[in-house]
């Protein structure tokens, strides 16, 4: 899987930023004109992957209309068991853009995520270092912990999570309404990778994993549920959950 090779500063105000963006991920400030693969950090951090380029913000751009209407993610909040009164702590396991993870932190849930694309969890860091100062949103950020690691290092702490949620990307040869985004994630990651089965086999509470709406399910299990809406759907898998 290809991964930054470093962090570019571009302007003079984001240098303290980038800095600790580089100690906190172990990737270096660089200035080099060679590299392929890096993000640049200015008022939007960019994810330069050759002449490709990624953004991600959580106030701009499509996402902002998701984050607008979060009240309404009625087939999410059906999926993880979502109380009014009772805050859980979710295992997010494939971060990707933290886009699901941003949602589930405005629902009130707190939120572990787990990225193994350490140029995914910096662009991630600073949609939510970017976001205003407003409450609703500060108390979102300060619902989610941002870890770059592989999440089958969390499989023998599953139990501890009221829900482990699982986004593999979708591997459909199908034209999809497909985002930029998405198009990019599909070209720079390379592989598919789906911790869905060492999951499931893992002790989780509660286990949901988000497939195309038409697409097999990754598990075989009878007793699973499944939320459908017009192009996702959740499938669901209860085990140690009281
Ligand atoms: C479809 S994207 C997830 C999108 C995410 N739900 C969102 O809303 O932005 C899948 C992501 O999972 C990550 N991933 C896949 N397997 C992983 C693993 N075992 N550990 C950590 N991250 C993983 C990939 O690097 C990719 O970024």
């Amino acid at each position: 899987m290809p991964d930054i090779e470093g962090i570019k500063v571009l302007n003079l105000s984001s240098k303290k930023r980038a800095k600790e963006l580089s100690e906190k991920y172990n990737v270096p400030l660089i200035n080099s004109e060679s590299a392929e693969t890096y993000i640049s950090i200015d008022d939007q951090p960019i994810l330069h992957y050759g002449k490709n380029k990624l953004e991600n913000s959580f106030i701009e751009g499509k996402f902002s209309t998701r984050i607008s209407q979060y009240q309404g993610e009625s087939l999410l909040k059906k999926a993880i068991g979502w109380q009014s009164t009772a805050q859980k702590h979710i295992l997010d396991t494939t971060g990707g853009l933290g886009h699901d993870a941003f949602i589930l932190a405005l629902l009130g849930q707190k939120i572990t995520v787990l990225e193994k694309n350490t140029g995914l969890c910096v662009l991630i860091e600073e949609a939510l270092n970017n976001l205003p100062n407003l409450p609703y949103f500060n108390d979102a950020r300060n619902n989610i912990s941002v870890v770059n690691n592989d999440s089958r290092a969390f499989l023998s702490s599953a139990e501890n999570f009221d829900v482990i949620y699982v986004d593999p990307m979708f591997n459909s040869k199908k034209k999809l309404k497909r985002t930029k985004q998405m198009e990019f994630l599909d070209n720079y990651l390379e592989e598919h990778d789906d911790p869905s089965v060492e999951f499931y086999e893992s002790s989780f509470k509660r286990l949901v994993i988000k497939k195309e709406l038409r697409a097999a399910p990754s598990i075989k299990d009878c007793s699973a549920i499944s939320f459908k809406g017009s192009s996702v759907r959740y499938d669901v898998y209860l085990k140690g959950e009281k």
